[in-house]
């Protein structure tokens, strides 16, 4: 990928004792890296939580999608429009909430209150933001059979953008507006909210202007003697009576990095020629993120057809080599002078992206179309 390291890398293994050569590849390999997770928009390798923390979860939508891009079809389609939702972009995320349960200084008596916290510094600052969903997911399981039968169980929901931090003693309600207010049934499959908040999304993008969302979610009972379990001033109804569900956050944030956008089109490269030949042309090789050690924050592909470029550049340069002027003047030079001129090079003329799905250093997920990682042709130069 980035040619002019490797001559550098020749002399550094030329001149130097072999204890030191051995540091200072792994300085070579430590920043290639670098190199490309900072392509990706990484700060530096994503590590599982603990390593006995479960990873989250990949949702099935991204999942679809991913094989959507893969499927060779939706590879001549434009590279830079998400059709699932609609919208210009070439990243998805599924930004994942980190607030908390809030208690304590809870304005109303009998509901709970959640904090939702999206870090939007997660996007770079070069991407376009064209689309912020928050989906809250209610998972809701009676606690026991009997529940079940005492008839439909619902929360009233509203949801409320945090405009500034709250000071100690301070009405909490001054800082905060409401953005939507409903009632959500609790079934045992999940229920779900989801609301656009894509001027809101970016407007956390400014450092210091994230306060995130206060989400208030208060039983309601067919029964209304039920209501009488929870406490007044105990913000946390765990009463047996009414089991409150599992929510669950997130922010599925779509932006467009426009420096990204060439054609996805590809010339078939699973058809290449396997007939032995020395002269110029892409050669398959399959790259298994399992040999560099990345088989931990990339989701999918485990591994992919990446090809590279290998061949001679004789003279005459046939049309078929794909030769610039410079190249075809070389190879006659070289014709004429073997030691004092060498060929011309083998180099990648045609890449194409492929779609990776990975963890972020947030542990969100992610799903993008990363640039120039098949050879599609090769050419002499
Ligand atoms: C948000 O994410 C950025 C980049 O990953 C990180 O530097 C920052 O500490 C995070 N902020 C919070 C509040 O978690
Ligand atoms: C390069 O050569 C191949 C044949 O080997 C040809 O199909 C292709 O069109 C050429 N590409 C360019 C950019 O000229």
């Amino acid at each position: 990928m980035r040619p002019s390291l490797a001559p550098l890398l020749l002399l550094l293994l030329a001149v130097c004792f072999p204890a030191v050569c051995a540091l200072s590849h792994v300085e070579e390999l430590k920043s290639q890296e670098r190199l490309f997770l900072s392509s990706l928009g990484l700060s530096g390798r994503p590590r599982p939580a603990g390593g006995l923390q479960p990873r989250r979860h990949v949702p099935s939508a991204l999942w679809k999608m991913f094989r959507r891009s893969e499927n060779t079809q939706a590879q001549e389609s434009d590279p830079c429009t998400v059709s699932e939702y609609g919208v210009r972009g070439n990243i998805i995320r599924y930004v994942q909430d980190q607030g908390r349960l809030v208690s304590g200084w809870s304005s109303c008596q009998l509901c709970v209150e959640k904090q939702l916290f999206f870090n939007m510094s997660v996007l770079q600052p070069v991407e376009l933001l064209s689309l912020a969903q928050l989906e809250i997911k209610f998972h809701w399981k009676a606690f026991s059979p009997a529940e079940l039968l005492q008839g439909p169980r619902a929360l009233s929901v509203s949801l409320y953008k945090v405009i500034r931090a709250t000071l100690r003693g301070a009405n909490p309600q001054a800082n905060r507006r409401l953005l939507l207010s409903q009632s959500v049934q609790l079934q045992p499959h999940p229920a779900s909210i989801t609301l656009d908040l894509t001027p809101l999304a970016e407007s956390w993008r400014k450092a210091g202007r994230n306060y995130g969302l206060l989400l208030e979610l208060l039983p309601l009972s067919a029964h209304p003697d039920q209501l009488l379990s929870f406490h007044p001033g105990n913000s946390l109804p765990l009463d047996a009576a009414f089991n409150l569900p599992l929510v669950q956050a997130s922010l599925v944030a779509v932006s467009l990095n426009p420096h990204q956008c060439r054609s996805r089109q590809r010339r078939s490269a699973v058809h290449l020629p396997v007939t032995p030949s020395n002269v110029c042309k892409a050669r398959r090789l399959f790259i298994d993120f399992k040999d560099v050690g990345w088989q931990d924050w990339i989701i999918a592909p485990q591994g992919y057809m990446a090809n590279y470029c290998n061949g001679e550049c004789p003279f005459p340069l046939s049309e078929s080599l794909n030769g610039t002027n410079h190249a075809i003047l070389q190879t006659l030079v070289h014709s004429l002078d073997p030691h004092g001129t060498p060929q011309p090079c083998c180099v990648p003329i045609r890449l194409s992206p492929i779609s990776m799905l990975y963890y972020d250093n947030n542990d969100n997920v992610v799903l993008r179309h990363y640039q120039d990682m098949v050879v599609d042709e090769c050419g002499c130069r």
